[in-house]
């Protein structure tokens, strides 16, 4: 009897591990299969991402082509096209028109940056360059001599720095850089490929500002892909994070994130002054005023020495081709005045026209980005003075404390 009430006693225990066993294996499967399914999501959604966002092969076709067909030439088509000896690395595209890579070139360290799009035309409030596919290398045409293609560079420089002095010295080193192989002629696939260069903001910039220290230099291009220098640190400060995770985390737990791996204050203040020599060069500089419309950490690096680097100059422009696109622009109230991300006209509201000065002067637009990344972890020396009161004039072509009219960056040590 005893024994009887013992193994019906095992058998259900051993029915009741049975049923349990299997239940903890139907729940292992389901969650296996969750986690692969969900794995699977998520590596479909970054592969289709990156396909869409990293188009390197579809640049490098194109422009190999055109190089191959004898339409453009430079500095950079036989070794991307022929020797392969510049690669693409890897993907930093954030959107598909415009193609960012890192580069590896011989001994240099380059990014590669190739624009892909069909928007046809000048728009303001989305880029102050026209960008094509098809039609981008039909000019100069057939049979124009050097010196109509001078004319032609001189009048569309004219156009974007306004009438000024020094205007045949930068047609000269617009020349000189169109000159790829350096045979002290250009031929008509050089030209074709350095007025598709010369629509770039960009490219534009890196030759005005070749000899100063702030932009990185330009290593070579091939019709409009060109490549330069690889900034090690960027961008100049902040973390980032999966959308997921953005949209949990409060916005001053994000501004106090955004700071974590930032360098010591010395070297804050030095980036800093790397800056505002920046600022000094290209207002008023030898080839005219230009307008820094992009003042996000995301515009900026620096090297392994903390010398500050713009890395993206698409959005700075020529104050006279700002202030020629913004009068043509229709507007409502003052938000229908703004390029870039911060450069704002004021809309006059009679005429429906948008006003040609800009609002705030790229120093104080700098300040104002800015001073949060400078002013974390200030030492306490320095921060008797009144760094809390610090305010930017919108006029003011200088950041000031309220206190006295002192220079914000004290002399590095
Ligand atoms: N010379 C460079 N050296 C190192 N990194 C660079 C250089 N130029 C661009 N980058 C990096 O390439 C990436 C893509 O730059 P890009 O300007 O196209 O995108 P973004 O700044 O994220 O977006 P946006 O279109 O709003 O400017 C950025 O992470 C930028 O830091
Ligand atoms: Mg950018």
């Amino acid at each position: 009897m005893a024994r009887g009430l013992f193994s019906r006693a095992w058998l259900s225990k051993t029915y009741h591990f049975q049923a349990r066993l299997s239940y903890i294996r139907v729940k292992y499967l389901f969650l296996t299969w969750l986690a692969v399914f969900v794995s699977s999501w998520v590596l479909y959604v970054q592969y289709s991402t990156y396909t869409e966002l990293c188009r390197g092969r579809e640049c490098k076709s194109i422009i190999c082509e055109k190089y191959s067909k004898g339409v453009i030439d430079g500095s950079a088509c036989s070794s991307l096209c022929e020797e392969s000896s510049l690669y693409f690395g890897r993907c930093l595209s954030t959107k598909p028109n415009n193609q960012v890579y890192t580069g590896s070139w011989g001994d240099h360290d380059g990014v590669i940056k190739c624009h892909l799009s069909d928007i046809l035309h000048y728009e303001l409030g989305d880029e102050l360059e026209p960008k094509k596919e098809v039609a981008l290398f039909d000019k100069p045409t057939r049979g124009t001599s050097v010196e109509k293609f001078k004319e032609m560079v001189a009048s569309h420089l004219k156009a974007k720095v306004g009438e000024q002095a020094n205007l045949s010295s930068l047609v000269s080193l617009i020349l000189s850089v169109a000159d790829s192989n350096k045979d002290g002629h250009i031929s008509l696939p050089e030209a074709k490929s350095a007025w598709a260069l010369l629509q770039l903001n960009e490219v534009l910039l890196a030759v005005v500002l070749q000899d100063r220290e702030h932009t990185p230099r330009l290593l070579g291009f091939c019709g409009d892909l060109y490549v330069v220098e690889r900034v090690p640190h960027t961008p100049l400060y902040g973390l980032s994070l999966p959308w997921p995770m953005e949209l949990w985390i409060p916005m001053g737990m994000r501004q106090n994130m955004d700071q974590w791996f930032t360098p010591s204050w010395p070297r804050k203040a030095k980036i800093f002054i790397g800056l505002l020599e920046l600022i000094e060069d290209i207002f008023h500089g030898t080839f005219g005023s230009f307008l820094m419309c992009d003042m996000r950490a995301s515009t900026f690096g620096y090297t392994d020495r903390h010398d500050l680097r713009l890395v993206d100059g698409r959005r700075v422009v020529a104050e006279e081709a700002f202030k020629q696109a913004m009068i043509l622009q229709h507007c409502e109230d003052d938000a229908d005045c703004v390029y870039g991300v911060d450069c704002r006209t004021s809309c006059d509201r009679a005429e429906h026209r948008c006003m040609a000065d800009v609002a705030q002067p790229n120093l104080a637009r700098a300040c104002g980005a800015l001073k949060d990344y400078l002013l974390r972890g200030v030492p306490v020396q320095l921060s008797r003075w009144k760094w809390s009161t610090l305010s930017f004039s919108t006029t003011s072509r200088h950041c000031y404390g309220n206190r006295s009219h002192t220079p914000m960056i004290p002399e590095e040590k």
